[in-house]
Formats: structure tokens, C-alpha cells, sequence
């Protein structure tokens, strides 16, 4: 694409886990920008979030769904390609817990909004909310919801369509037509990606960057 430039994933010096809060009163002392990774249940967030870490196994993944029920904080050092050597950027990846997973009851449920809804409002370092939703799926109403929250709130958002290696050419060329529709024709940022193969992680970088190094709104902050 011309203009783009090619390579603006960063090289991340350093990954580590901070904690994992199962309710707000747990959440850690805020820091680094804060890029949250949400969706359903086995969308891809934390291979996704591996993917970003550039480490095979910081966040755990599992064929089994709605294992993670708390809000999981990473922290990463990152040296960006335009940024001079040796300087690094401190940023946070959070993987939001799983939701919409059919065996959760209706409790649970409530505990997720709860937790999710609370993390959003009262987290001044969040920079970023991602939502996830899997190349094979339709969008659901429940996702178009949590992005016109999002929205409401003034809080930036991309849609990032996962695991598109598993769909044919024909399914991707008819993927914009499909979201343009869900959205009715006003589909969100969006971007695609595999978790599987780091296809297209680097444009979700260039956004992450734009949102975490400085340059971004901060969440609650007039539009
Ligand atoms: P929960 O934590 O349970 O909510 O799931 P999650 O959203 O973190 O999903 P996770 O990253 O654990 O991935 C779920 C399954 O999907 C695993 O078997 C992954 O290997 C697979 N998967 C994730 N991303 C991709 C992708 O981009 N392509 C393909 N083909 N498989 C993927
Ligand atoms: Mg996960």
C-alpha cells in the first residue's frame, strides 16, 4: 500500500505478567497505557495477545473456552522502529475475560458486565478497547452493543477480525460487504488479523502506537 509504512511492529525488550483481578477492588495501581483485548470466548484474545508480546506463551490459550474469568495485565517494553535505540516505550496489553461462552450462567453473566463495565469507566490509562470477533462468525448484537457503548463513553475502539487465515479467498473478499451490512454501512475502524500466522498485527501495532505513545485521548477525556 502506498504511503503505509511496512514494519511498525516494535521489538518488545521485555513481557511480564502483572496480575489477574477477579473483581475491581483487585485491579492493579494504574501505569503504562492500557490497550484492553475483549471478546468471546475462544475468539483468539490471548494468542492475539501473544502475537503482540511476540512470546509463544504468556498468555495462557486453551481449545477450551472460558477458562480466564479475570481481567489479566502484561507489561511490555518496547523499542518502536522510529523511536531512537535504546529508547523504550512502557505499554500494558489487558486480556478481558471471555464472554457469551453458552455454558456461563446467568450470574456469571452479571459478573463480567460488572467487571467489565467497572474497568472501563474508572481506568485512566485505558487507551485502546479491541473487540474481537472470529472471521467465521457473524457480528453479534451483543458486540455491536459493546462497541456503541464504547462509542458513547469516548472511549477509542477498533473491531479486529480474527483468525482470518481460515477463511478461503472467496469468504474474504466477501468479508467488507459482510460488515458494511452488520453495520449498516457504517462498519467501525476495523482490522484483520491472525493470532495463528502475525498476519496483520503489524497495522494493529501502527494503531496501538498511535493510541499509547503519547498522541492519544485519554479515556473520559472530551472528544
Ligand atoms: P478465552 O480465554 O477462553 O476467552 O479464549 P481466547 O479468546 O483467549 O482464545 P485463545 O487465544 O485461547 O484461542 C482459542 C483457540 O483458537 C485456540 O485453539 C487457538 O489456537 C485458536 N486460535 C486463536 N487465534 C487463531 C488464529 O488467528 N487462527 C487460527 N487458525 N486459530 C486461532
Ligand atoms: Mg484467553
Amino acid at each position: 500500500m502506498k504511503g503505509v509504512k511496512k514494519d511498525s511492529s516494535p521489538q518488545i525488550v521485555d513481557a511480564t505478567f502483572v496480575t489477574e483481578a477477579r473483581e475491581l477492588a483487585h485491579l492493579p495501581p494504574e501505569g503504562p497505557p492500557e490497550t484492553a483485548i475483549a471478546g468471546r470466548s475462544n475468539v483468539g484474545k490471548s494468542t492475539l495477545l501473544n502475537r503482540l508480546a511476540a512470546r509463544r506463551a504468556l498468555a495462557r490459550t486453551s481449545k477450551t473456552p472460558g477458562r480466564t474469568r479475570g481481567i489479566v495485565f502484561y507489561d511490555l517494553q518496547a523499542q518502536f522502529p522510529d523511536s531512537p535505540a535504546g529508547t523504550r516505550t512502557a505499554l500494558r496489553l489487558v486480556d478481558l475475560p471471555g464472554y457469551g461462552y453458552a455454558q456461563v450462567s446467568h450470574d456469571e453473566r452479571r459478573q463480567w458486565r460488572t467487571l467489565v463495565e467497572g474497568y472501563v469507566k474508572r481506568r485512566a490509562a485505558l487507551r485502546l478497547f479491541l473487540v474481537l470477533v472470529d472471521a467465521r462468525r457473524e457480528v453479534q448484537p451483543d458486540e455491536q452493543e459493546l462497541l456503541e457503548w464504547l462509542e458513547s463513553l469516548g472511549v477509542p475502539h477498533q473491531l479486529v477480525i480474527t483468525k482470518v487465515d481460515k477463511l478461503s479467498a472467496a469468504e474474504r473478499g466477501a468479508l467488507t460487504d459482510r460488515l458494511r451490512r452488520a453495520f449498516a454501512g457504517k462498519p467501525p475502524r476495523t482490522s484483520l488479523v491472525s493470532g495463528e500466522t502475525g498476519e496483520g498485527v503489524d497495522h494493529l501495532w501502527r494503531v496501538i502506537a498511535r493510541h499509547c505513545q503519547g498522541e492519544g485521548v485519554p479515556n473520559g477525556s472530551p472528544a
